[in-house]
């Protein structure tokens, strides 16, 4: 057993996709969520910034004596994560792996579709990682630039139009490639998984990477005997921006009302 609470770290609320399944299969875990709201987006900014934001985000959350780290990023997960993680004494866990596995697990055509950050897509990790365990996949990806913005601004409702229209317009050239299973490579695009739904079609399959990689994490800490044992667990937020806005949305996606336990915070100010 491990008492210590889990780190979650993304640019806004798109971690929060990977929190509620955190929430579901690790009901007994304390969770500490970064979301650096002041600086989001980063899916636009070179590598060399990502790292640094990444890094910075890390020394946050271990502020809090945390036991591992999930970067609920998929941007940062593709740019740099794995030259930096081993800098930690703790387990630093990214979104992609467990993505890319649940993408091949689910694929029965090897036709994957991906959509991601501009940062994720020109990264060329995801494709690393899906052709090392298929060979033969044929991977079709596009970069959703405006999907982030739409969802920080809390246009997450299937019934939007102008985040229908911008998905359309994003998603129609992979569904012209009959792709049967599409990557949510950005963990910001699950709130939005009802219109990107609507518009793939009911045979796709939509991989939400923060929740396979909850289930990841809920493995290793088994394995590892380092379950948090808590009868129930708490759940502190820290932004780096109005905290208010962010409950907004959070709230509505979370099904909770968590504004009491969202805090603004400095990154580069005192310490918590
Ligand atoms: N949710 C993030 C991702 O998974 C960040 C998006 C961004 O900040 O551009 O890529």
């Amino acid at each position: 057993m491990d008492s210590r609470p889990v780190g979650v770290f993304d640019s806004g609320l798109g971690g929060l996709t990977c929190v509620k399944k955190l929430m579901e299969v690790l009901p007994g875990e304390d969770i500490i969520y970064l979301g650096d709201t002041g600086r989001v987006p980063y899916g636009g900014r070179s590598r060399e910034t990502i790292i640094k934001y990444a890094r910075q985000d890390i020394a946050f959350l271990r502020g809090f004596d945390i036991k591992a780290v999930v970067v609920a990023c998929g941007t940062v997960s593709t740019n740099g994560l794995d030259e930096i993680a081993g800098d930690y004494p703790i387990p630093v866990m990214g979104v992609a792996d467990a993505a890319a596995q649940a993408a091949v697990d689910a694929t029965k055509s090897g036709r994957i579709g991906l959509i991601g950050t501009k940062a994720s897509i020109r990264s060329m990790a995801y494709d690393e990682k899906i052709l090392a365990r298929m060979p033969r996949a044929s991977i079709f990806k596009a970069a959703c630039p405006l999907f982030v913005p739409l969802v920080e601004e809390g246009r997450i409702s299937p019934e939007d139009a102008v985040l229908r229209l911008v998905a359309e317009d994003y998603l129609t050239p992979l569904r012209r490639q009959n792709v049967d299973t599409l990557i949510l490579g950005c963990t910001h695009y699950p709130l939005i998984a009802g219109t990107i739904a609507r518009v793939m079609g009911p045979d796709v399959r939509l991989i939400d990477p923060g929740a396979v990689t909850a289930e990841r994490l809920r493995r290793e800490l088994e394995a590892a005997d380092a379950l948090g044992g808590h009868a129930r667990g708490t759940y502190r937020y820290f932004v780096t921006d109005s905290a208010e806005d962010f409950s907004k949305t959070a709230s509505l996606f979370l099904n909770a009302h968590i504004e009491g336990a969202v805090r603004q915070i400095a990154l580069e100010g005192p310490s918590p």
